[in-house]
């Protein structure tokens, strides 16, 4: 896969990316609501000794679910083990994996709107009742196995919640939505992740990185690291402004945070698309991209920032977009 700044999956950096992940809410920076309820869901359900209720954890990539997924298991004090929705193919692959929890574990399920609609349906007893239902043999001498299970917690984690079915959705006590990190937040992150690899960074340098990571964490440890190698190519190690700003013009990451496909995007729908409305899969075939990613990862924060609107006959650019590209904006309706 073609390695990009902005991407949806995590790849080759995961293990700087495990030693920046902090591991309790204490070093969590931001997302101060989600922290302060989790506390208290926490806090009670240590006090009456029980297993957390079940958590759906949703927003778009790289927002730390994952990583919030390991700060509740130590927070809990518990073990976590960790699948994907796609990886769990068959009920036999859920019943291997349920089998073998020990009471209080958590169990994190990424990508949980990807599971197989069977798989789904023997989750909800397991989650609702402790218990795995399965069918054992075929035909005549098929039989209905019961095994019970000790109380877990479900941790699921998406990007598209929309895609969860409620059946599902709805056997989740907690529910958490991640959202963009603001400046201040991602400027502390981006000093964190400074101090943990021993690099000297500037407060005015902290600020540009700040600005143009998309209010992600992951975007801003990845350029952070871009900008680190600059800096020890060209000056000493040491991340000033100045060096933040030309490792960030050098990978084409704009004042925005937008890379070159949110531009291909912008640009597309403005040229062959008169500004929109138009539909996101003549989007995706007209600059090359796929649909999901554009949905996934793109377009959030296009709309996040006012860049795009989403209407029901499609997606416009705004007029803020047409500034901010330097284009003269023409209102359609005229
Ligand atoms: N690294 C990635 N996300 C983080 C967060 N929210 N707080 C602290 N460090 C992080």
């Amino acid at each position: 896969m073609e390695q990009r700044l902005i991407q949806a999956t995590q790849t080759t950096e995961d293990d700087d990316e495990l030693k920046l992940r902090p591991t309790s809410l204490k070093e969590y920076i931001g997302q101060e609501d989600n922290k302060e309820n989790l506390s208290v869901f926490i806090s009670a359900s240590n006090a009456r000794n029980e297993a957390l209720d079940h958590v759906l954890i949703y927003g778009p990539p790289g927002l730390g679910k994952t990583t919030l997924a390991h700060v509740i298991a130590n927070e809990k004090k518990a073990n976590i083990k960790v699948a994907s929705g796609p990886s769990i193919e068959r009920t036999g692959d859920l019943a291997a994996i349920l089998s073998t929890l020990e009471p209080g574990d958590i169990l994190f399920i990424d990508e949980i709107h990807r599971l197989p609609k069977v798989v789904e349906e023997v989750l909800y007893a397991a989650m609702e009742d402790y218990v795995i239902n399965v069918i054992v043999g075929k035909d005549s001498s098929a039989r209905s196995l019961s095994i019970d299970l000790p109380p877990f917690t479900l941790v699921g984690a998406t990007t598209r919640v929309g895609d969860v079915s409620a059946p599902l959705r709805d056997r989740f006590g907690i529910i958490i939505k991640l959202n963009y990190y603001n400046q201040n937040e991602i400027e502390q992150i981006v000093k964190r992740t400074a101090r943990v690899f021993e690099n000297k960074i500037d407060n005015d340098a902290a600020i540009e990185l700040a600005k143009r990571s998309r209010g992600t964490p992951r975007v801003a440890n990845r350029l952070f690291r871009r900008v680190r190698d600059f800096a020890t190519v060209h000056n000493d190690g040491h991340i000033s402004a100045a060096i933040t700003k030309k490792a960030l013009d050098a990978l084409k990451v704009d004042s925005l945070g937008l890379d070159d496909v949110d531009i291909r995007y912008l640009k597309g729908i403005i040229e062959r698309f008169k500004g929109g409305p138009v539909g996101i899969e003549s989007i995706a075939a007209a600059i090359g991209e796929e649909q999901v990613t554009l949905e996934d990862v793109y377009e959030p924060y296009l709309l996040q920032q006012g860049l795009i609107n989403r209407t029901p006959r499609g997606r416009i650019v705004t007029e803020k977009a047409y500034h901010h590209l330097k284009i003269p904006y023409q209102n359609s309706l005229f």
